[in-house]
């Protein structure tokens, strides 16, 4: 290390610091930077949540989520062509359930012929080589909006369970290539497992919620599947508790040894620092999902004019892999593809 130097006496003229490492040496042109670049977000890393919706219109907008539409099972079978020429490894479906068929135990979700069991059929139909990646929750079927079933306030775990387990059973039978458990009950991954294996389904993947947070980023997912309204209450009691990290660990730690093969870090930016804590610790297929609230800060910004809605897109989901993420789950997939296509 050089002594700081003398400034020079001489009005104007910049002393020298006598610098042996200069950082930006390496950021002076383009070609410098994408030399030296760590890391890149590719095609590769994408799974594209999609919306549906039983109607004879193909497309219905979400307000809460300017720029992401519901589809109906003939959309959703053409967005998941195109997503499938673009690159876009897998798609994550939702369903927005009609009120009429909510009940207090989700009996819907139970249904072989259901919205969601259809549209895995139809797309799986069409284009074998996309993923299907399902979520298994009782949500957006149950009259209460919550993820499983309720005795008075409370949500029962076990009987949530054994609920869930049929559901990730019809799934499967439809063709859906990974469940996605969502509802953070306790040991579901384990049951899920075991009733795929019994059923002949050893190939279908889990990717668990493994930390999911109860978390306001949540807040226009819930209008575009249209439980805002009837959600009671809150998802404190099994979703995590934000301040959380060692807990976390644990989380992740219980769904792996249930035989998870992949886990998932929800909601994302805010919580990086639980991706990168989870993947350096289990150095096993981490993802995140960028939820409906992040999408729409950036989204609501950037129609305001507040900011590149382009950059901040491409920018938040290098982020991702910075911190750990295998993949992420982004509303924005197309376009990111479409852009990483455009730019070669
Ligand atoms: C349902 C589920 C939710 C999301 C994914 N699966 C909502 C919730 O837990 O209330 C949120 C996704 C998003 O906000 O984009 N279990």
């Amino acid at each position: 290390v050089r002594p700081f130097p003398t400034p020079s006496a001489r009005q104007g003229e910049a002393p020298s610091l006598g610098l042996t490492r200069r950082m930006r040496r390496n950021r002076k042109a383009e070609w410098s930077r994408r030399l030296v670049r760590e890391t890149r977000l590719t095609t590769d890393d994408l799974i594209w949540p999609i919306f549906l919706m039983d109607s004879s219109e193909a497309r219905s907008p979400v307000d809460w989520m300017p720029g992401v539409d519901r589809l109906n099972i003939d959309e959703a079978v053409r967005q998941s062509v195109h997503a499938a020429s673009l690159g876009i490894p897998a798609i994550a479906p939702f369903p927005f359930v009609e009120k009429s068929l909510r009940d207090p135990t989700g009996s819907e979700a139970l249904n072989a012929r259901n919205l969601m069991c259809r549209a895995v059929r139809a797309i799986k139909a069409e284009v074998p080589q996309i993923g299907i990646v399902c979520d298994a929750a009782l949500d957006p079927y149950t009259s209460h909006g919550h993820d499983g079933v309720m005795e008075g306030e409370r949500v029962l775990n076990d009987a949530s369970v054994a609920i869930l387990v049929q559901q990730a059973l019809a799934l499967a039978d439809a063709g859906a290539d990974v469940i996605a458990p969502s509802d953070m009950m306790d040991g579901r991954v384990g049951a899920i497992r075991a009733a795929l294996d019994a059923s002949g389904h050893e190939d279908v993947q889990i990717m668990a919620y493994a930390a999911k947070y109860a978390s306001a980023f949540y807040g226009p997912f819930r209008d575009a599947i249209g439980t805002n309204a009837t959600l009671i209450g809150d998802k404190r009691t099994y979703q995590m508790d934000p301040g959380n990290s060692d807990e976390a660990i644990a989380e992740v730690a219980l769904d792996l040894d249930e035989g998870a093969d992949m886990v998932m870090i929800k909601p994302g930016l805010p919580y990086l620092d639980i991706v990168a804590r989870v993947k350096d610790h289990f150095r096993v297929p981490t993802f995140a999902y960028q939820v409906s609230g992040e999408y729409a800060m950036i989204v609501a910004a950037a129609r305001n004019g507040w900011l590149d809605g382009d950059r901040a897109m491409m920018e938040s989901l290098t982020a991702f892999k910075r911190a750990g993420a295998d993949g992420v789950l982004t509303y924005f997939a197309p376009q990111v593809a479409e852009k990483l296509k455009a730019a070669g």
